[in-house]
């Protein structure tokens, strides 16, 4: 069955994929740049769009090969690119490639905006989805909590206003002396540690669906400074406790102003066990189905770009060979 090719270079992940029209993924590479990154505790724009030069052109034969398509003529019914938001070195890398396959193999462009490219995730491990769906969105970028009344149908109901859930996971373990990405290693600490130890605000108790991290940052680097003697994994689990807590009410207040079927996770953040943990018990006090992606469709890929690319490519059409890329680009004005 003929598939879309999906290729994704929006920050670190150098990521090429096959999927089909009923979201079958033939196949689905993902190289990370992450270890020349991890010294500067942080991606580096710069590192990160070389590496990219040098690693999709193998990445895109190898997806193509392991879909069984030939490199010179694929069977393919087009070609989607991650065109934003992102750091615009690599947009520019996964864009300019896309353009010259699509030249080359005489294939419709496709340009997908990265955080409707998450927000397709958990379709293509689940195509039974329940739609309306309220999906939390939460990477190392971007933090909305989003109402889906159907594929590529969205109200973004509220976002983060200064940092993003995966940020503050990297920067608070920065602060503790952790390795970069932070969120894996203060998930996995937290299971060793009290919560109770610390007493860390939860922010945006207000009405609104908004979110706040950096007061929370900040207040982990101000209880530490004073109480040098709290153990690292009981700090981590204090942090986690908040995040969670903030996260999980803002979900149960656009509960109760909309209905909704199912309840989503999406982005890099939701691979996080406490918030899985909250989702699926939140969806059972609810009756309500949750759709969880697994921990590599969480993260950055491009099967999750192929399959936005399909529903944009039906309900859009094709992209204009000179679409920029757009380093910023709010969910909002996707059309
Ligand atoms: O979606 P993603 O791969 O890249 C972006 O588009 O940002 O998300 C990466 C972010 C990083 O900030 C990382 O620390 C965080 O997701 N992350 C986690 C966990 N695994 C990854 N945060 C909390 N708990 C985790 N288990
Ligand atoms: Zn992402």
């Amino acid at each position: 069955m003929a598939a879309i090719l999906g290729i994704e270079t929006s920050c670190d992940e150098t990521a090429a994929a096959l999927v089909t029209h009923d979201h079958r993924v033939l196949s689905s590479v993902v190289e990370s740049s992450i270890d020349q990154h991890r010294a500067f505790g942080g991606v580096v724009p710069e590192v990160a769009g070389r590496a990219h030069l040098s690693t999709l052109g193998p990445v895109v034969a190898r997806a193509l090969d392991q879909a069984g398509l030939d490199l010179h003529e694929p069977d393919v019914v087009g070609v989607a690119v991650t065109a934003g938001p992102g750091l615009v070195g690599s947009l520019l890398v996964g864009l300019s490639a896309a353009k010259a396959y699509a030249l080359a193999w005489d294939k419709p462009l496709v340009g997908v905006n990265h955080l409707e490219a998450h927000l397709f995730a958990p379709l293509l491990e689940d195509p039974d989805l329940s739609w309306p769906l309220l999906t939390l969105l939460v990477s190392g970028g971007h933090s909305l909590i989003v109402l889906q009344r159907g594929p590529g149908e969205y109200d973004v109901l509220g976002e983060t206003i200064d940092d993003a859930a995966g940020e503050a996971y990297d920067k608070v373990a920065r602060w503790l002396g952790l390795g970069y990405p932070g969120g894996p290693e203060i998930d996995r600490l937290a299971a060793t540690g009290h919560a109770d130890v610390l007493d860390l605000p939860v922010s945006m108790t207000g009405g609104d669906l908004d979110l706040s991290f950096s007061g929370l940052k900040t207040a982990v680097v101000r209880q530490t400074t004073a109480r040098p003697d709290v153990a690292v994994a009981d700090v981590a689990a204090a942090f986690q406790a908040a995040v969670a807590e903030q996260l999980l009410r803002k979900m149960r207040a656009a509960l109760e102003r909309h209905d909704v079927a199912g309840l989503a996770l999406a982005g890099g953040v939701a691979a996080n066990s406490a918030l899985r943990a909250g989702v699926v018990a939140l969806a059972r006090e609810n009756s309500l189905a949750a759709h969880l992606p697994s921990g590599a469709m969480c993260t950055d890929n491009a099967a999750m770009v192929a399959a936005a690319g399909l529903h944009r490519l039906s309900t859009s059409g094709p992209s204009d060979l000179g679409i920029p890329a757009r380093p910023t680009w709010p969910l909002e004005e996707v059309a």
